[in-house]
Order: C-alpha cells, then structure tokens, then sequence
C-alpha cells in the first residue's frame, strides 16, 4: 500500500511563511511526519512531492496511476482556482484526501471554494501539519475498507 502526498505552491516555505497561519515546522519536518504516521496507517511506502507549478501537479497526478494506491493533496492556493487539479483527480480516479493547513474555513471567502475538494473522498483543514497524520489514516481506512 503506497501514498503520494503532493504539496502545492509555497508550502516548500513553511517555518518561514506566516508561521501564526502555517506554524514553525518547515517543509522537512512535514516530510518526516509523513513517512512516519504513513508508516503507522500502515504503508509500506510514502513519497512527498512539492511543486510551485500547477502542471507539475496535473503530471504527478497522472504518474500517480502507475505507482500509488492514493493521495494526500494540499493543492494550496490551487485549491481555489484548478479545474486542470480537479480534472487529473477525477481522471486517475485514485483515492484522494484534501488537507489544508490552516483553517480555510475560517479564512477569506475564496479560500473557502474548493474545485479540488470535489475529487476528494475525505478533507482535513486547521489541524496544522499533524493534519498529514489524519489524512493517511483516513486513507489507509478507506484502502482497507475497499479492498475487503
Ligand atoms: C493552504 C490554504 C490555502 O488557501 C493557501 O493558499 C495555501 C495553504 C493551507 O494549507 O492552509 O497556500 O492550502
């Protein structure tokens, strides 16, 4: 059972980013607490990948196919603005939980739309990094549950 986790535009920058927003654990920590909770759901391997462009995400969603059972996806600000997003999701038809950082629900009113989150089976916001955490076990859950 593997997991693609994919981080959007400047997520690379956590730690410096508006840490009241985003907190002080920068883009290796978030890594390392991937491969540690995937680890704990119970995946036998979980690759993170982050990118500032959004057809670098469309490409990683469609490689996604070949090697992944599903995927953990913070599109960033893509979230509020990618049909392209959306459309590789619905395509690859792979399991997929949206996770957001902060509390976009408590944010501006266009950080409340979601194209992306209408692929997702699941969503995880304002849980700050450990939201990863939750959005691999809400996957390996779902993979489990599937598969029986
Ligand atoms: C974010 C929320 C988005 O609105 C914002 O554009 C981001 C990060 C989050 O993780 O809270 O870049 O996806």
């Amino acid at each position: 059972m593997q997991a693609l986790v994919i981080n959007g535009p400047n997520i690379n920058l956590l730690g410096i980013r508006e840490p009241e927003l985003y907190g002080n654990k920068d883009y290796s920590d978030l890594v390392e607490l991937c491969q540690q909770a995937g680890a704990e759901a119970g995946f036998s391997a979980v690759s993170c990948f982050q990118t500032n462009h959004e057809g670098e995400i469309v490409d990683a969603i469609q490689e996604a196919r070949f090697s992944f059972d599903g995927i953990i996806i913070n599109p960033a600000a893509y979230t509020h603005t990618s049909i392209a997003i959306l459309d590789a999701l619905q395509a690859v038809n792979l399991p997929a939980v949206e996770v957001h950082i902060s509390d976009v629900d408590a944010r501006e009113s266009f950080r409340q739309i979601s194209y992306t989150g209408k692929a997702c089976f699941a969503r995880v916001a304002g849980e700050g990094i450990q939201g990863y955490a939750r959005a691999l076990q809400l996957l390996a859950v779902h993979l489990k549950t599937s598969h029986e």
